[in-house]
C-alpha cells in the first residue's frame, strides 16, 4: 500500500488505526474524520456519494457504542478514534461494496477474511 497517494485528501497521518465497522475490524488513518476513514476503506463509493462533507446533509450519519450505549455521530465531522466501535450506518454509506480492493484492505489493513 502506497499511503502517499492518498495524502492529497486525508489530514496528516503517521499511523494507522484500527476500529470496528459492524464488526469487523479495520485500519484507517488516525487524525481523519470517520467520512474519511470510510473513504480510505472504500474510495469509490464514499467519492461518488451523496456527502457534502460539511454537517449539511446528514447522510453520513453513523453510530458507535459508547459505554454499553448507542450513539449517533456526524461521521464528516467526528475524528476517528483507535478502537471505535461503529455498529450503524446511515443507508448512503455504500461501505461494503468495493471494500475488498480499497487501500486499506491489504494483508495488514483488512483484519477479516474476505467474504466472510
Ligand atoms: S457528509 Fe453531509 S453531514 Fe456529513
Amino acid at each position: 500500500m502506497d499511503l502517499n497517494l492518498y495524502k492529497d485528501i486525508f489530514e496528516p497521518f503517521e499511523k494507522l488505526v484500527e476500529i470496528e465497522i459492524l464488526g469487523k475490524t479495520y485500519e484507517v488513518p488516525e487524525n481523519n474524520s470517520l467520512l474519511r476513514c470510510f473513504q480510505f476503506l472504500s474510495l469509490n463509493s464514499i467519492s461518488q456519494g451523496d456527502f457534502c462533507w460539511n454537517r449539511d446533509c446528514m447522510n453520513c450519519q453513523v453510530w458507535i457504542e459508547n459505554d454499553g450505549r448507542e450513539k449517533a455521530v456526524i461521521a464528516c465531522r467526528a475524528k476517528v478514534e483507535a478502537g471505535m466501535r461503529i455498529i450503524r450506518l446511515h443507508e448512503e454509506i455504500e461501505f461494503a461494496p468495493d471494500v475488498e480492493s480499497g487501500p486499506g484492505s491489504t494483508e495488514k489493513g483488512m483484519k477479516h477474511s474476505p467474504g466472510s
